[in-house]
C-alpha cells in the first residue's frame, strides 16, 4: 500500500499533501475517487490531465474512468475550461494508431493545441498519455465518454458529429 506520493509526473512541486491525505483516509481504495478529486481541485483550483493520471495510478483505477468521472461532473473544472472537453490519448498504443493525426486535425479544424480552448469557449483540448484503455486504441474522450477502436478518419468524424450535436 503506498504511503506517500511519488513525485508529480511533470516534476512540478505542487501541494500534493491534502490530495494524498484524502487517498490515505480511504486506504487508497477506488471509492476515494470523488473525495480525492475534490481535494485536488481545492489544492490546485482545477484538474488537469496529469493530475488525473496521477490519481488514477495511486488509486489503481483505469485512467479512463477517472477522466470520465472528472469530466462528467460540472463541479470539477479543468484548465482551460470550455463548454466541452475533448481528451486525446497520445500514449504509445494510441500514438501508433494515429492520435497525432487526430491532434493535427483538431489543430487545423479548430485552431486548438493541447491545453487550449477555442475563443468562443466551446471546446477545450486536453492531451494525456495513456488512459488505461490501450486495447481500444486510438482513444479519445468526448466529455468523458470513451471512444476507441476507430480509424483516424472515423475518429475525427465522431468529434465533428459530437460537437455538432452537443448543446
Ligand atoms: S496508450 Fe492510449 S489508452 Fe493506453
Amino acid at each position: 500500500m503506498p504511503t506517500s506520493a511519488p513525485p508529480h509526473p511533470s516534476g512540478e512541486n505542487r501541494p500534493w499533501r491534502s490530495v494524498d491525505q484524502a487517498m490515505q483516509r480511504h486506504d487508497y481504495r477506488p471509492d476515494a475517487l470523488i473525495e480525492t478529486l475534490h481535494a485536488a481541485q481545492d489544492a490546485f483550483g482545477y484538474l488537469d490531465g496529469e493530475t488525473l493520471a496521477y490519481i488514477a495510478a495511486k488509486l489503481r483505477l483505469p485512467p479512463a474512468k477517472v477522466f470520465g468521472v472528472a469530466t462528467f461532473y460540472n463541479h470539477f473544472s479543468h484548465k482551460p475550461k470550455g463548454e466541452h472537453t475533448l481528451v486525446v490519448c497520445t500514449g504509445t498504443a494510441c500514438h501508433v494508431k494515429g492520435t497525432d493525426r487526430v491532434l493535427a486535425w483538431v489543430r487545423d479544424r479548430y485552431g486548438l493545441l493541447p491545453g487550449e480552448t477555442t475563443a468562443d469557449n466551446r471546446l477545450s483540448l486536453v492531451e494525456v498519455r495513456c488512459v488505461g484503455a490501450c486495447a481500444l486504441a486510438p482513444v479519445i474522450l468526448t466529455d468523458g465518454d470513451v471512444i476507441g477502436k476507430r480509424g483516424v478518419e472515423e475518429t475525427t468524424a465522431v468529434i465533428e458529429e459530437w460537437l455538432h450535436h452537443a448543446p
